[in-house]
């Protein structure tokens, strides 16, 4: 019988603490629910008492996920933890994850609390996680740098209140894996089967997947980690290393194994890449655009010959499907719709309508559709909130001379509303209309465009962040066309779109640690 190691992801959460990661509630739900079909043993969905939105993402995701557990983080604090303690709810399977830092740094600048303090909260802290679940997850914030016999003090501690999982952070990715490995061995020794360890590394050093495996080695049962290593910083151990460096070494790993799909992983990233606007880089193991690309002849050859002359790992394991089909504007609904259940989305009926009309458009512009395009799609179809602001019509004056300018119709109230514009680009000169028009004044933070696929005619994936209240937080808006400059249209109203329909739970960013502990 092989022993698992338990997964908690928590992209919902540290992956969401990435600069410009920010994500509207239904992209939330539609990354949760692809992490459900990975099978991720746990979903940390966020930190309920940052803000309105966070509690009522993580609220939605419990009434929707079954199968995995459904966490919320929460400081130290009765008021974060009895607002996890909602949120978490409705879950079929639900965790309180309450944390406190146990440094001496931290505690001596940071919380100025001693350390008799510190242990005396989270004891107390725990306790009260335990009046709204069994499952209790306590965390030594920067144990990585924290006093051996401190951890081993307040460990005991909360395990006596019921803390069922024991978290050892390395917050801020300071350890060598051999250190990892050892600190964990002792405290395993220490605990024995008292409660479940778990690691959550930091990738300050690039060594957060090496410091997660040697504490898999060393007794610990439980990795968190983001999709594409997404997290505060240089991010958390990626979860698509971890899960296949386990499975690729099981020769090392031996009778270890994670309850992870393997075969979702790909599809899993692309979502992820694709609603947070971060594209892991190319050479980002296993899901960047070139881990299984082979450009030198040498290899090309060797591959031809025997894949495994220079692959470790197969690329259909991860979902990355290398001989798919290529739809192109004579496919029909059929075709479609088989293509669409072979990436892994399940759409309901209207869903699937729309889904094909968009299809369809796009199809009579451009020769082949790739899997890329249909699951930008179909992402940008389930992720979007209703279209308040709807983008009608656009025309550009020829850029090359005179003054940029642009006149847009945008339908509004069952209304169509034209006015035109000029600016300092024609990009300028598209959102300000939009702003005329709408009432709205957007100040932009950042602006993105990729080609979806290969090709003269490839899709264009704009991403832009827009502040339309300087007391709030920027809200993503994405826009997908053939045309870069519509494509920024419709990323723009997406975005004012995003920010009417969140603007109630959207609060002054997340609150401040050291204010409050
Ligand atoms: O990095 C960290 O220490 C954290 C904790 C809240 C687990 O994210
Ligand atoms: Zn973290």
């Amino acid at each position: 019988m092989s022993e698992i190691v338990k997964i908690l992801d928590t992209t919902l959460r540290d992956g969401e603490q990435s600069p410009g990661a920010s994500m509207n509630t239904e992209e939330k739900i539609q990354i949760a629910k692809q992490l459900e079909k990975l099978r991720v043993d746990i979903i940390e969905a966020g930190f309920a008492a940052a803000s309105p939105g966070d509690f009522e993402a993580i609220k939605r995701i419990s009434e929707i996920i079954k199968d995995s557990t459904v966490c919320s983080l929460a400081r130290a604090l009765e008021k974060d933890i009895k607002a996890a303690g909602e949120a978490i709810k409705p879950a079929n399977k639900k965790r309180i994850h309450t944390f406190i830092a146990t440094s001496d740094i931290h505690m001596k600048y940071k919380l100025k609390m001693s350390p008799d303090e510190v242990v005396k909260r989270a004891v107390e802290a725990v306790k009260y996680a335990k009046e709204f679940t069994d499952d209790v997850q306590f965390s030594c914030e920067d144990a990585g740098r924290s006093d051996m016999s401190f951890l081993k003090e307040i460990i005991d501690e909360t395990i006596k209140a019921g803390a069922t999982t024991i978290n050892i952070p390395d917050t801020v990715g300071y350890r060598f894996p051999h250190e990892m490995g050892e600190m964990i061995k002792e405290l395993y020794e220490f605990i024995q089967n008292r409660a479940t360890i778990a690691v959550h590394c930091h990738n300050d050093l690039g060594l957060a997947t090496a410091n997660s495996l040697y504490s898999v080695l060393n007794g610990a049962r439980q990795i968190e980690c983001t999709i594409n290593g997404l997290g505060e910083r240089a991010g958390n151990a990626a979860l698509e290393e971890v899960v296949m460096a386990i499975k690729t070494r099981n020769d090392i790993f031996k009778d270890i194994t994670t309850n992870i799909n393997t075969k979702e992983i790909y599809p899993t990233s692309r979502l992820v890449a694709t609603i947070t606007g971060i594209e892991p880089q190319p050479n980002k193991a296993i899901v960047g655009k070139n881990a299984f690309a082979h450009e030198s002849g040498i290899h090309q050859d060797g591959v031809l010959k025997h894949k495994q002359t220079y692959e470790i790992m197969r690329a259909e394991d991860i979902g990355l499907e290398t001989n798919a089909i290529v739809l192109g504007k004579h496919s029909g609904r059929h075709a479609f719709k088989e293509k669409i259940k072979s990436l892994g989305f399940d759409l309901k009926e209207d869903e699937l309508n729309k889904a094909f009309e968009r299809f369809k458009v796009l199809a009579d512009r451009k020769k082949e559709i790739t899997d890329d395009d249909l699951r930008m799609i179909i992402t940008s179809e389930l992720t979007t909130v209703p279209q308040i602001y709807k983008l009608k019509k656009l025309q550009i004056n020829d850029c090359s001379e005179g003054v940029p300018s642009a006149a847009v119709t945008i339908e509004y109230n069952g209304k169509d509303i034209t006015d035109a514009g000029i600016g300092d680009g024609t990009i300028d000169a598209i959102f300000k209309t939009i702003d005329r028009i709408s009432g709205f004044n957007g100040t932009l933070n950042d602006y993105k465009v990729k080609a979806v696929s290969k090709g003269k005619d490839a899709l264009a994936k704009v991403v832009v962040k827009v502040v339309f209240d300087k007391n709030k937080p920027a809200v993503i808006g994405h826009g997908l066309s053939i045309d870069t400059m519509l494509a920024s249209a419709k990323a723009y109203i997406g975005a004012l779109n995003s920010y009417i329909f969140m603007k109630d739970i959207l609060k002054t960013k997340r609150c401040q640690e050291e204010e409050e502990i």
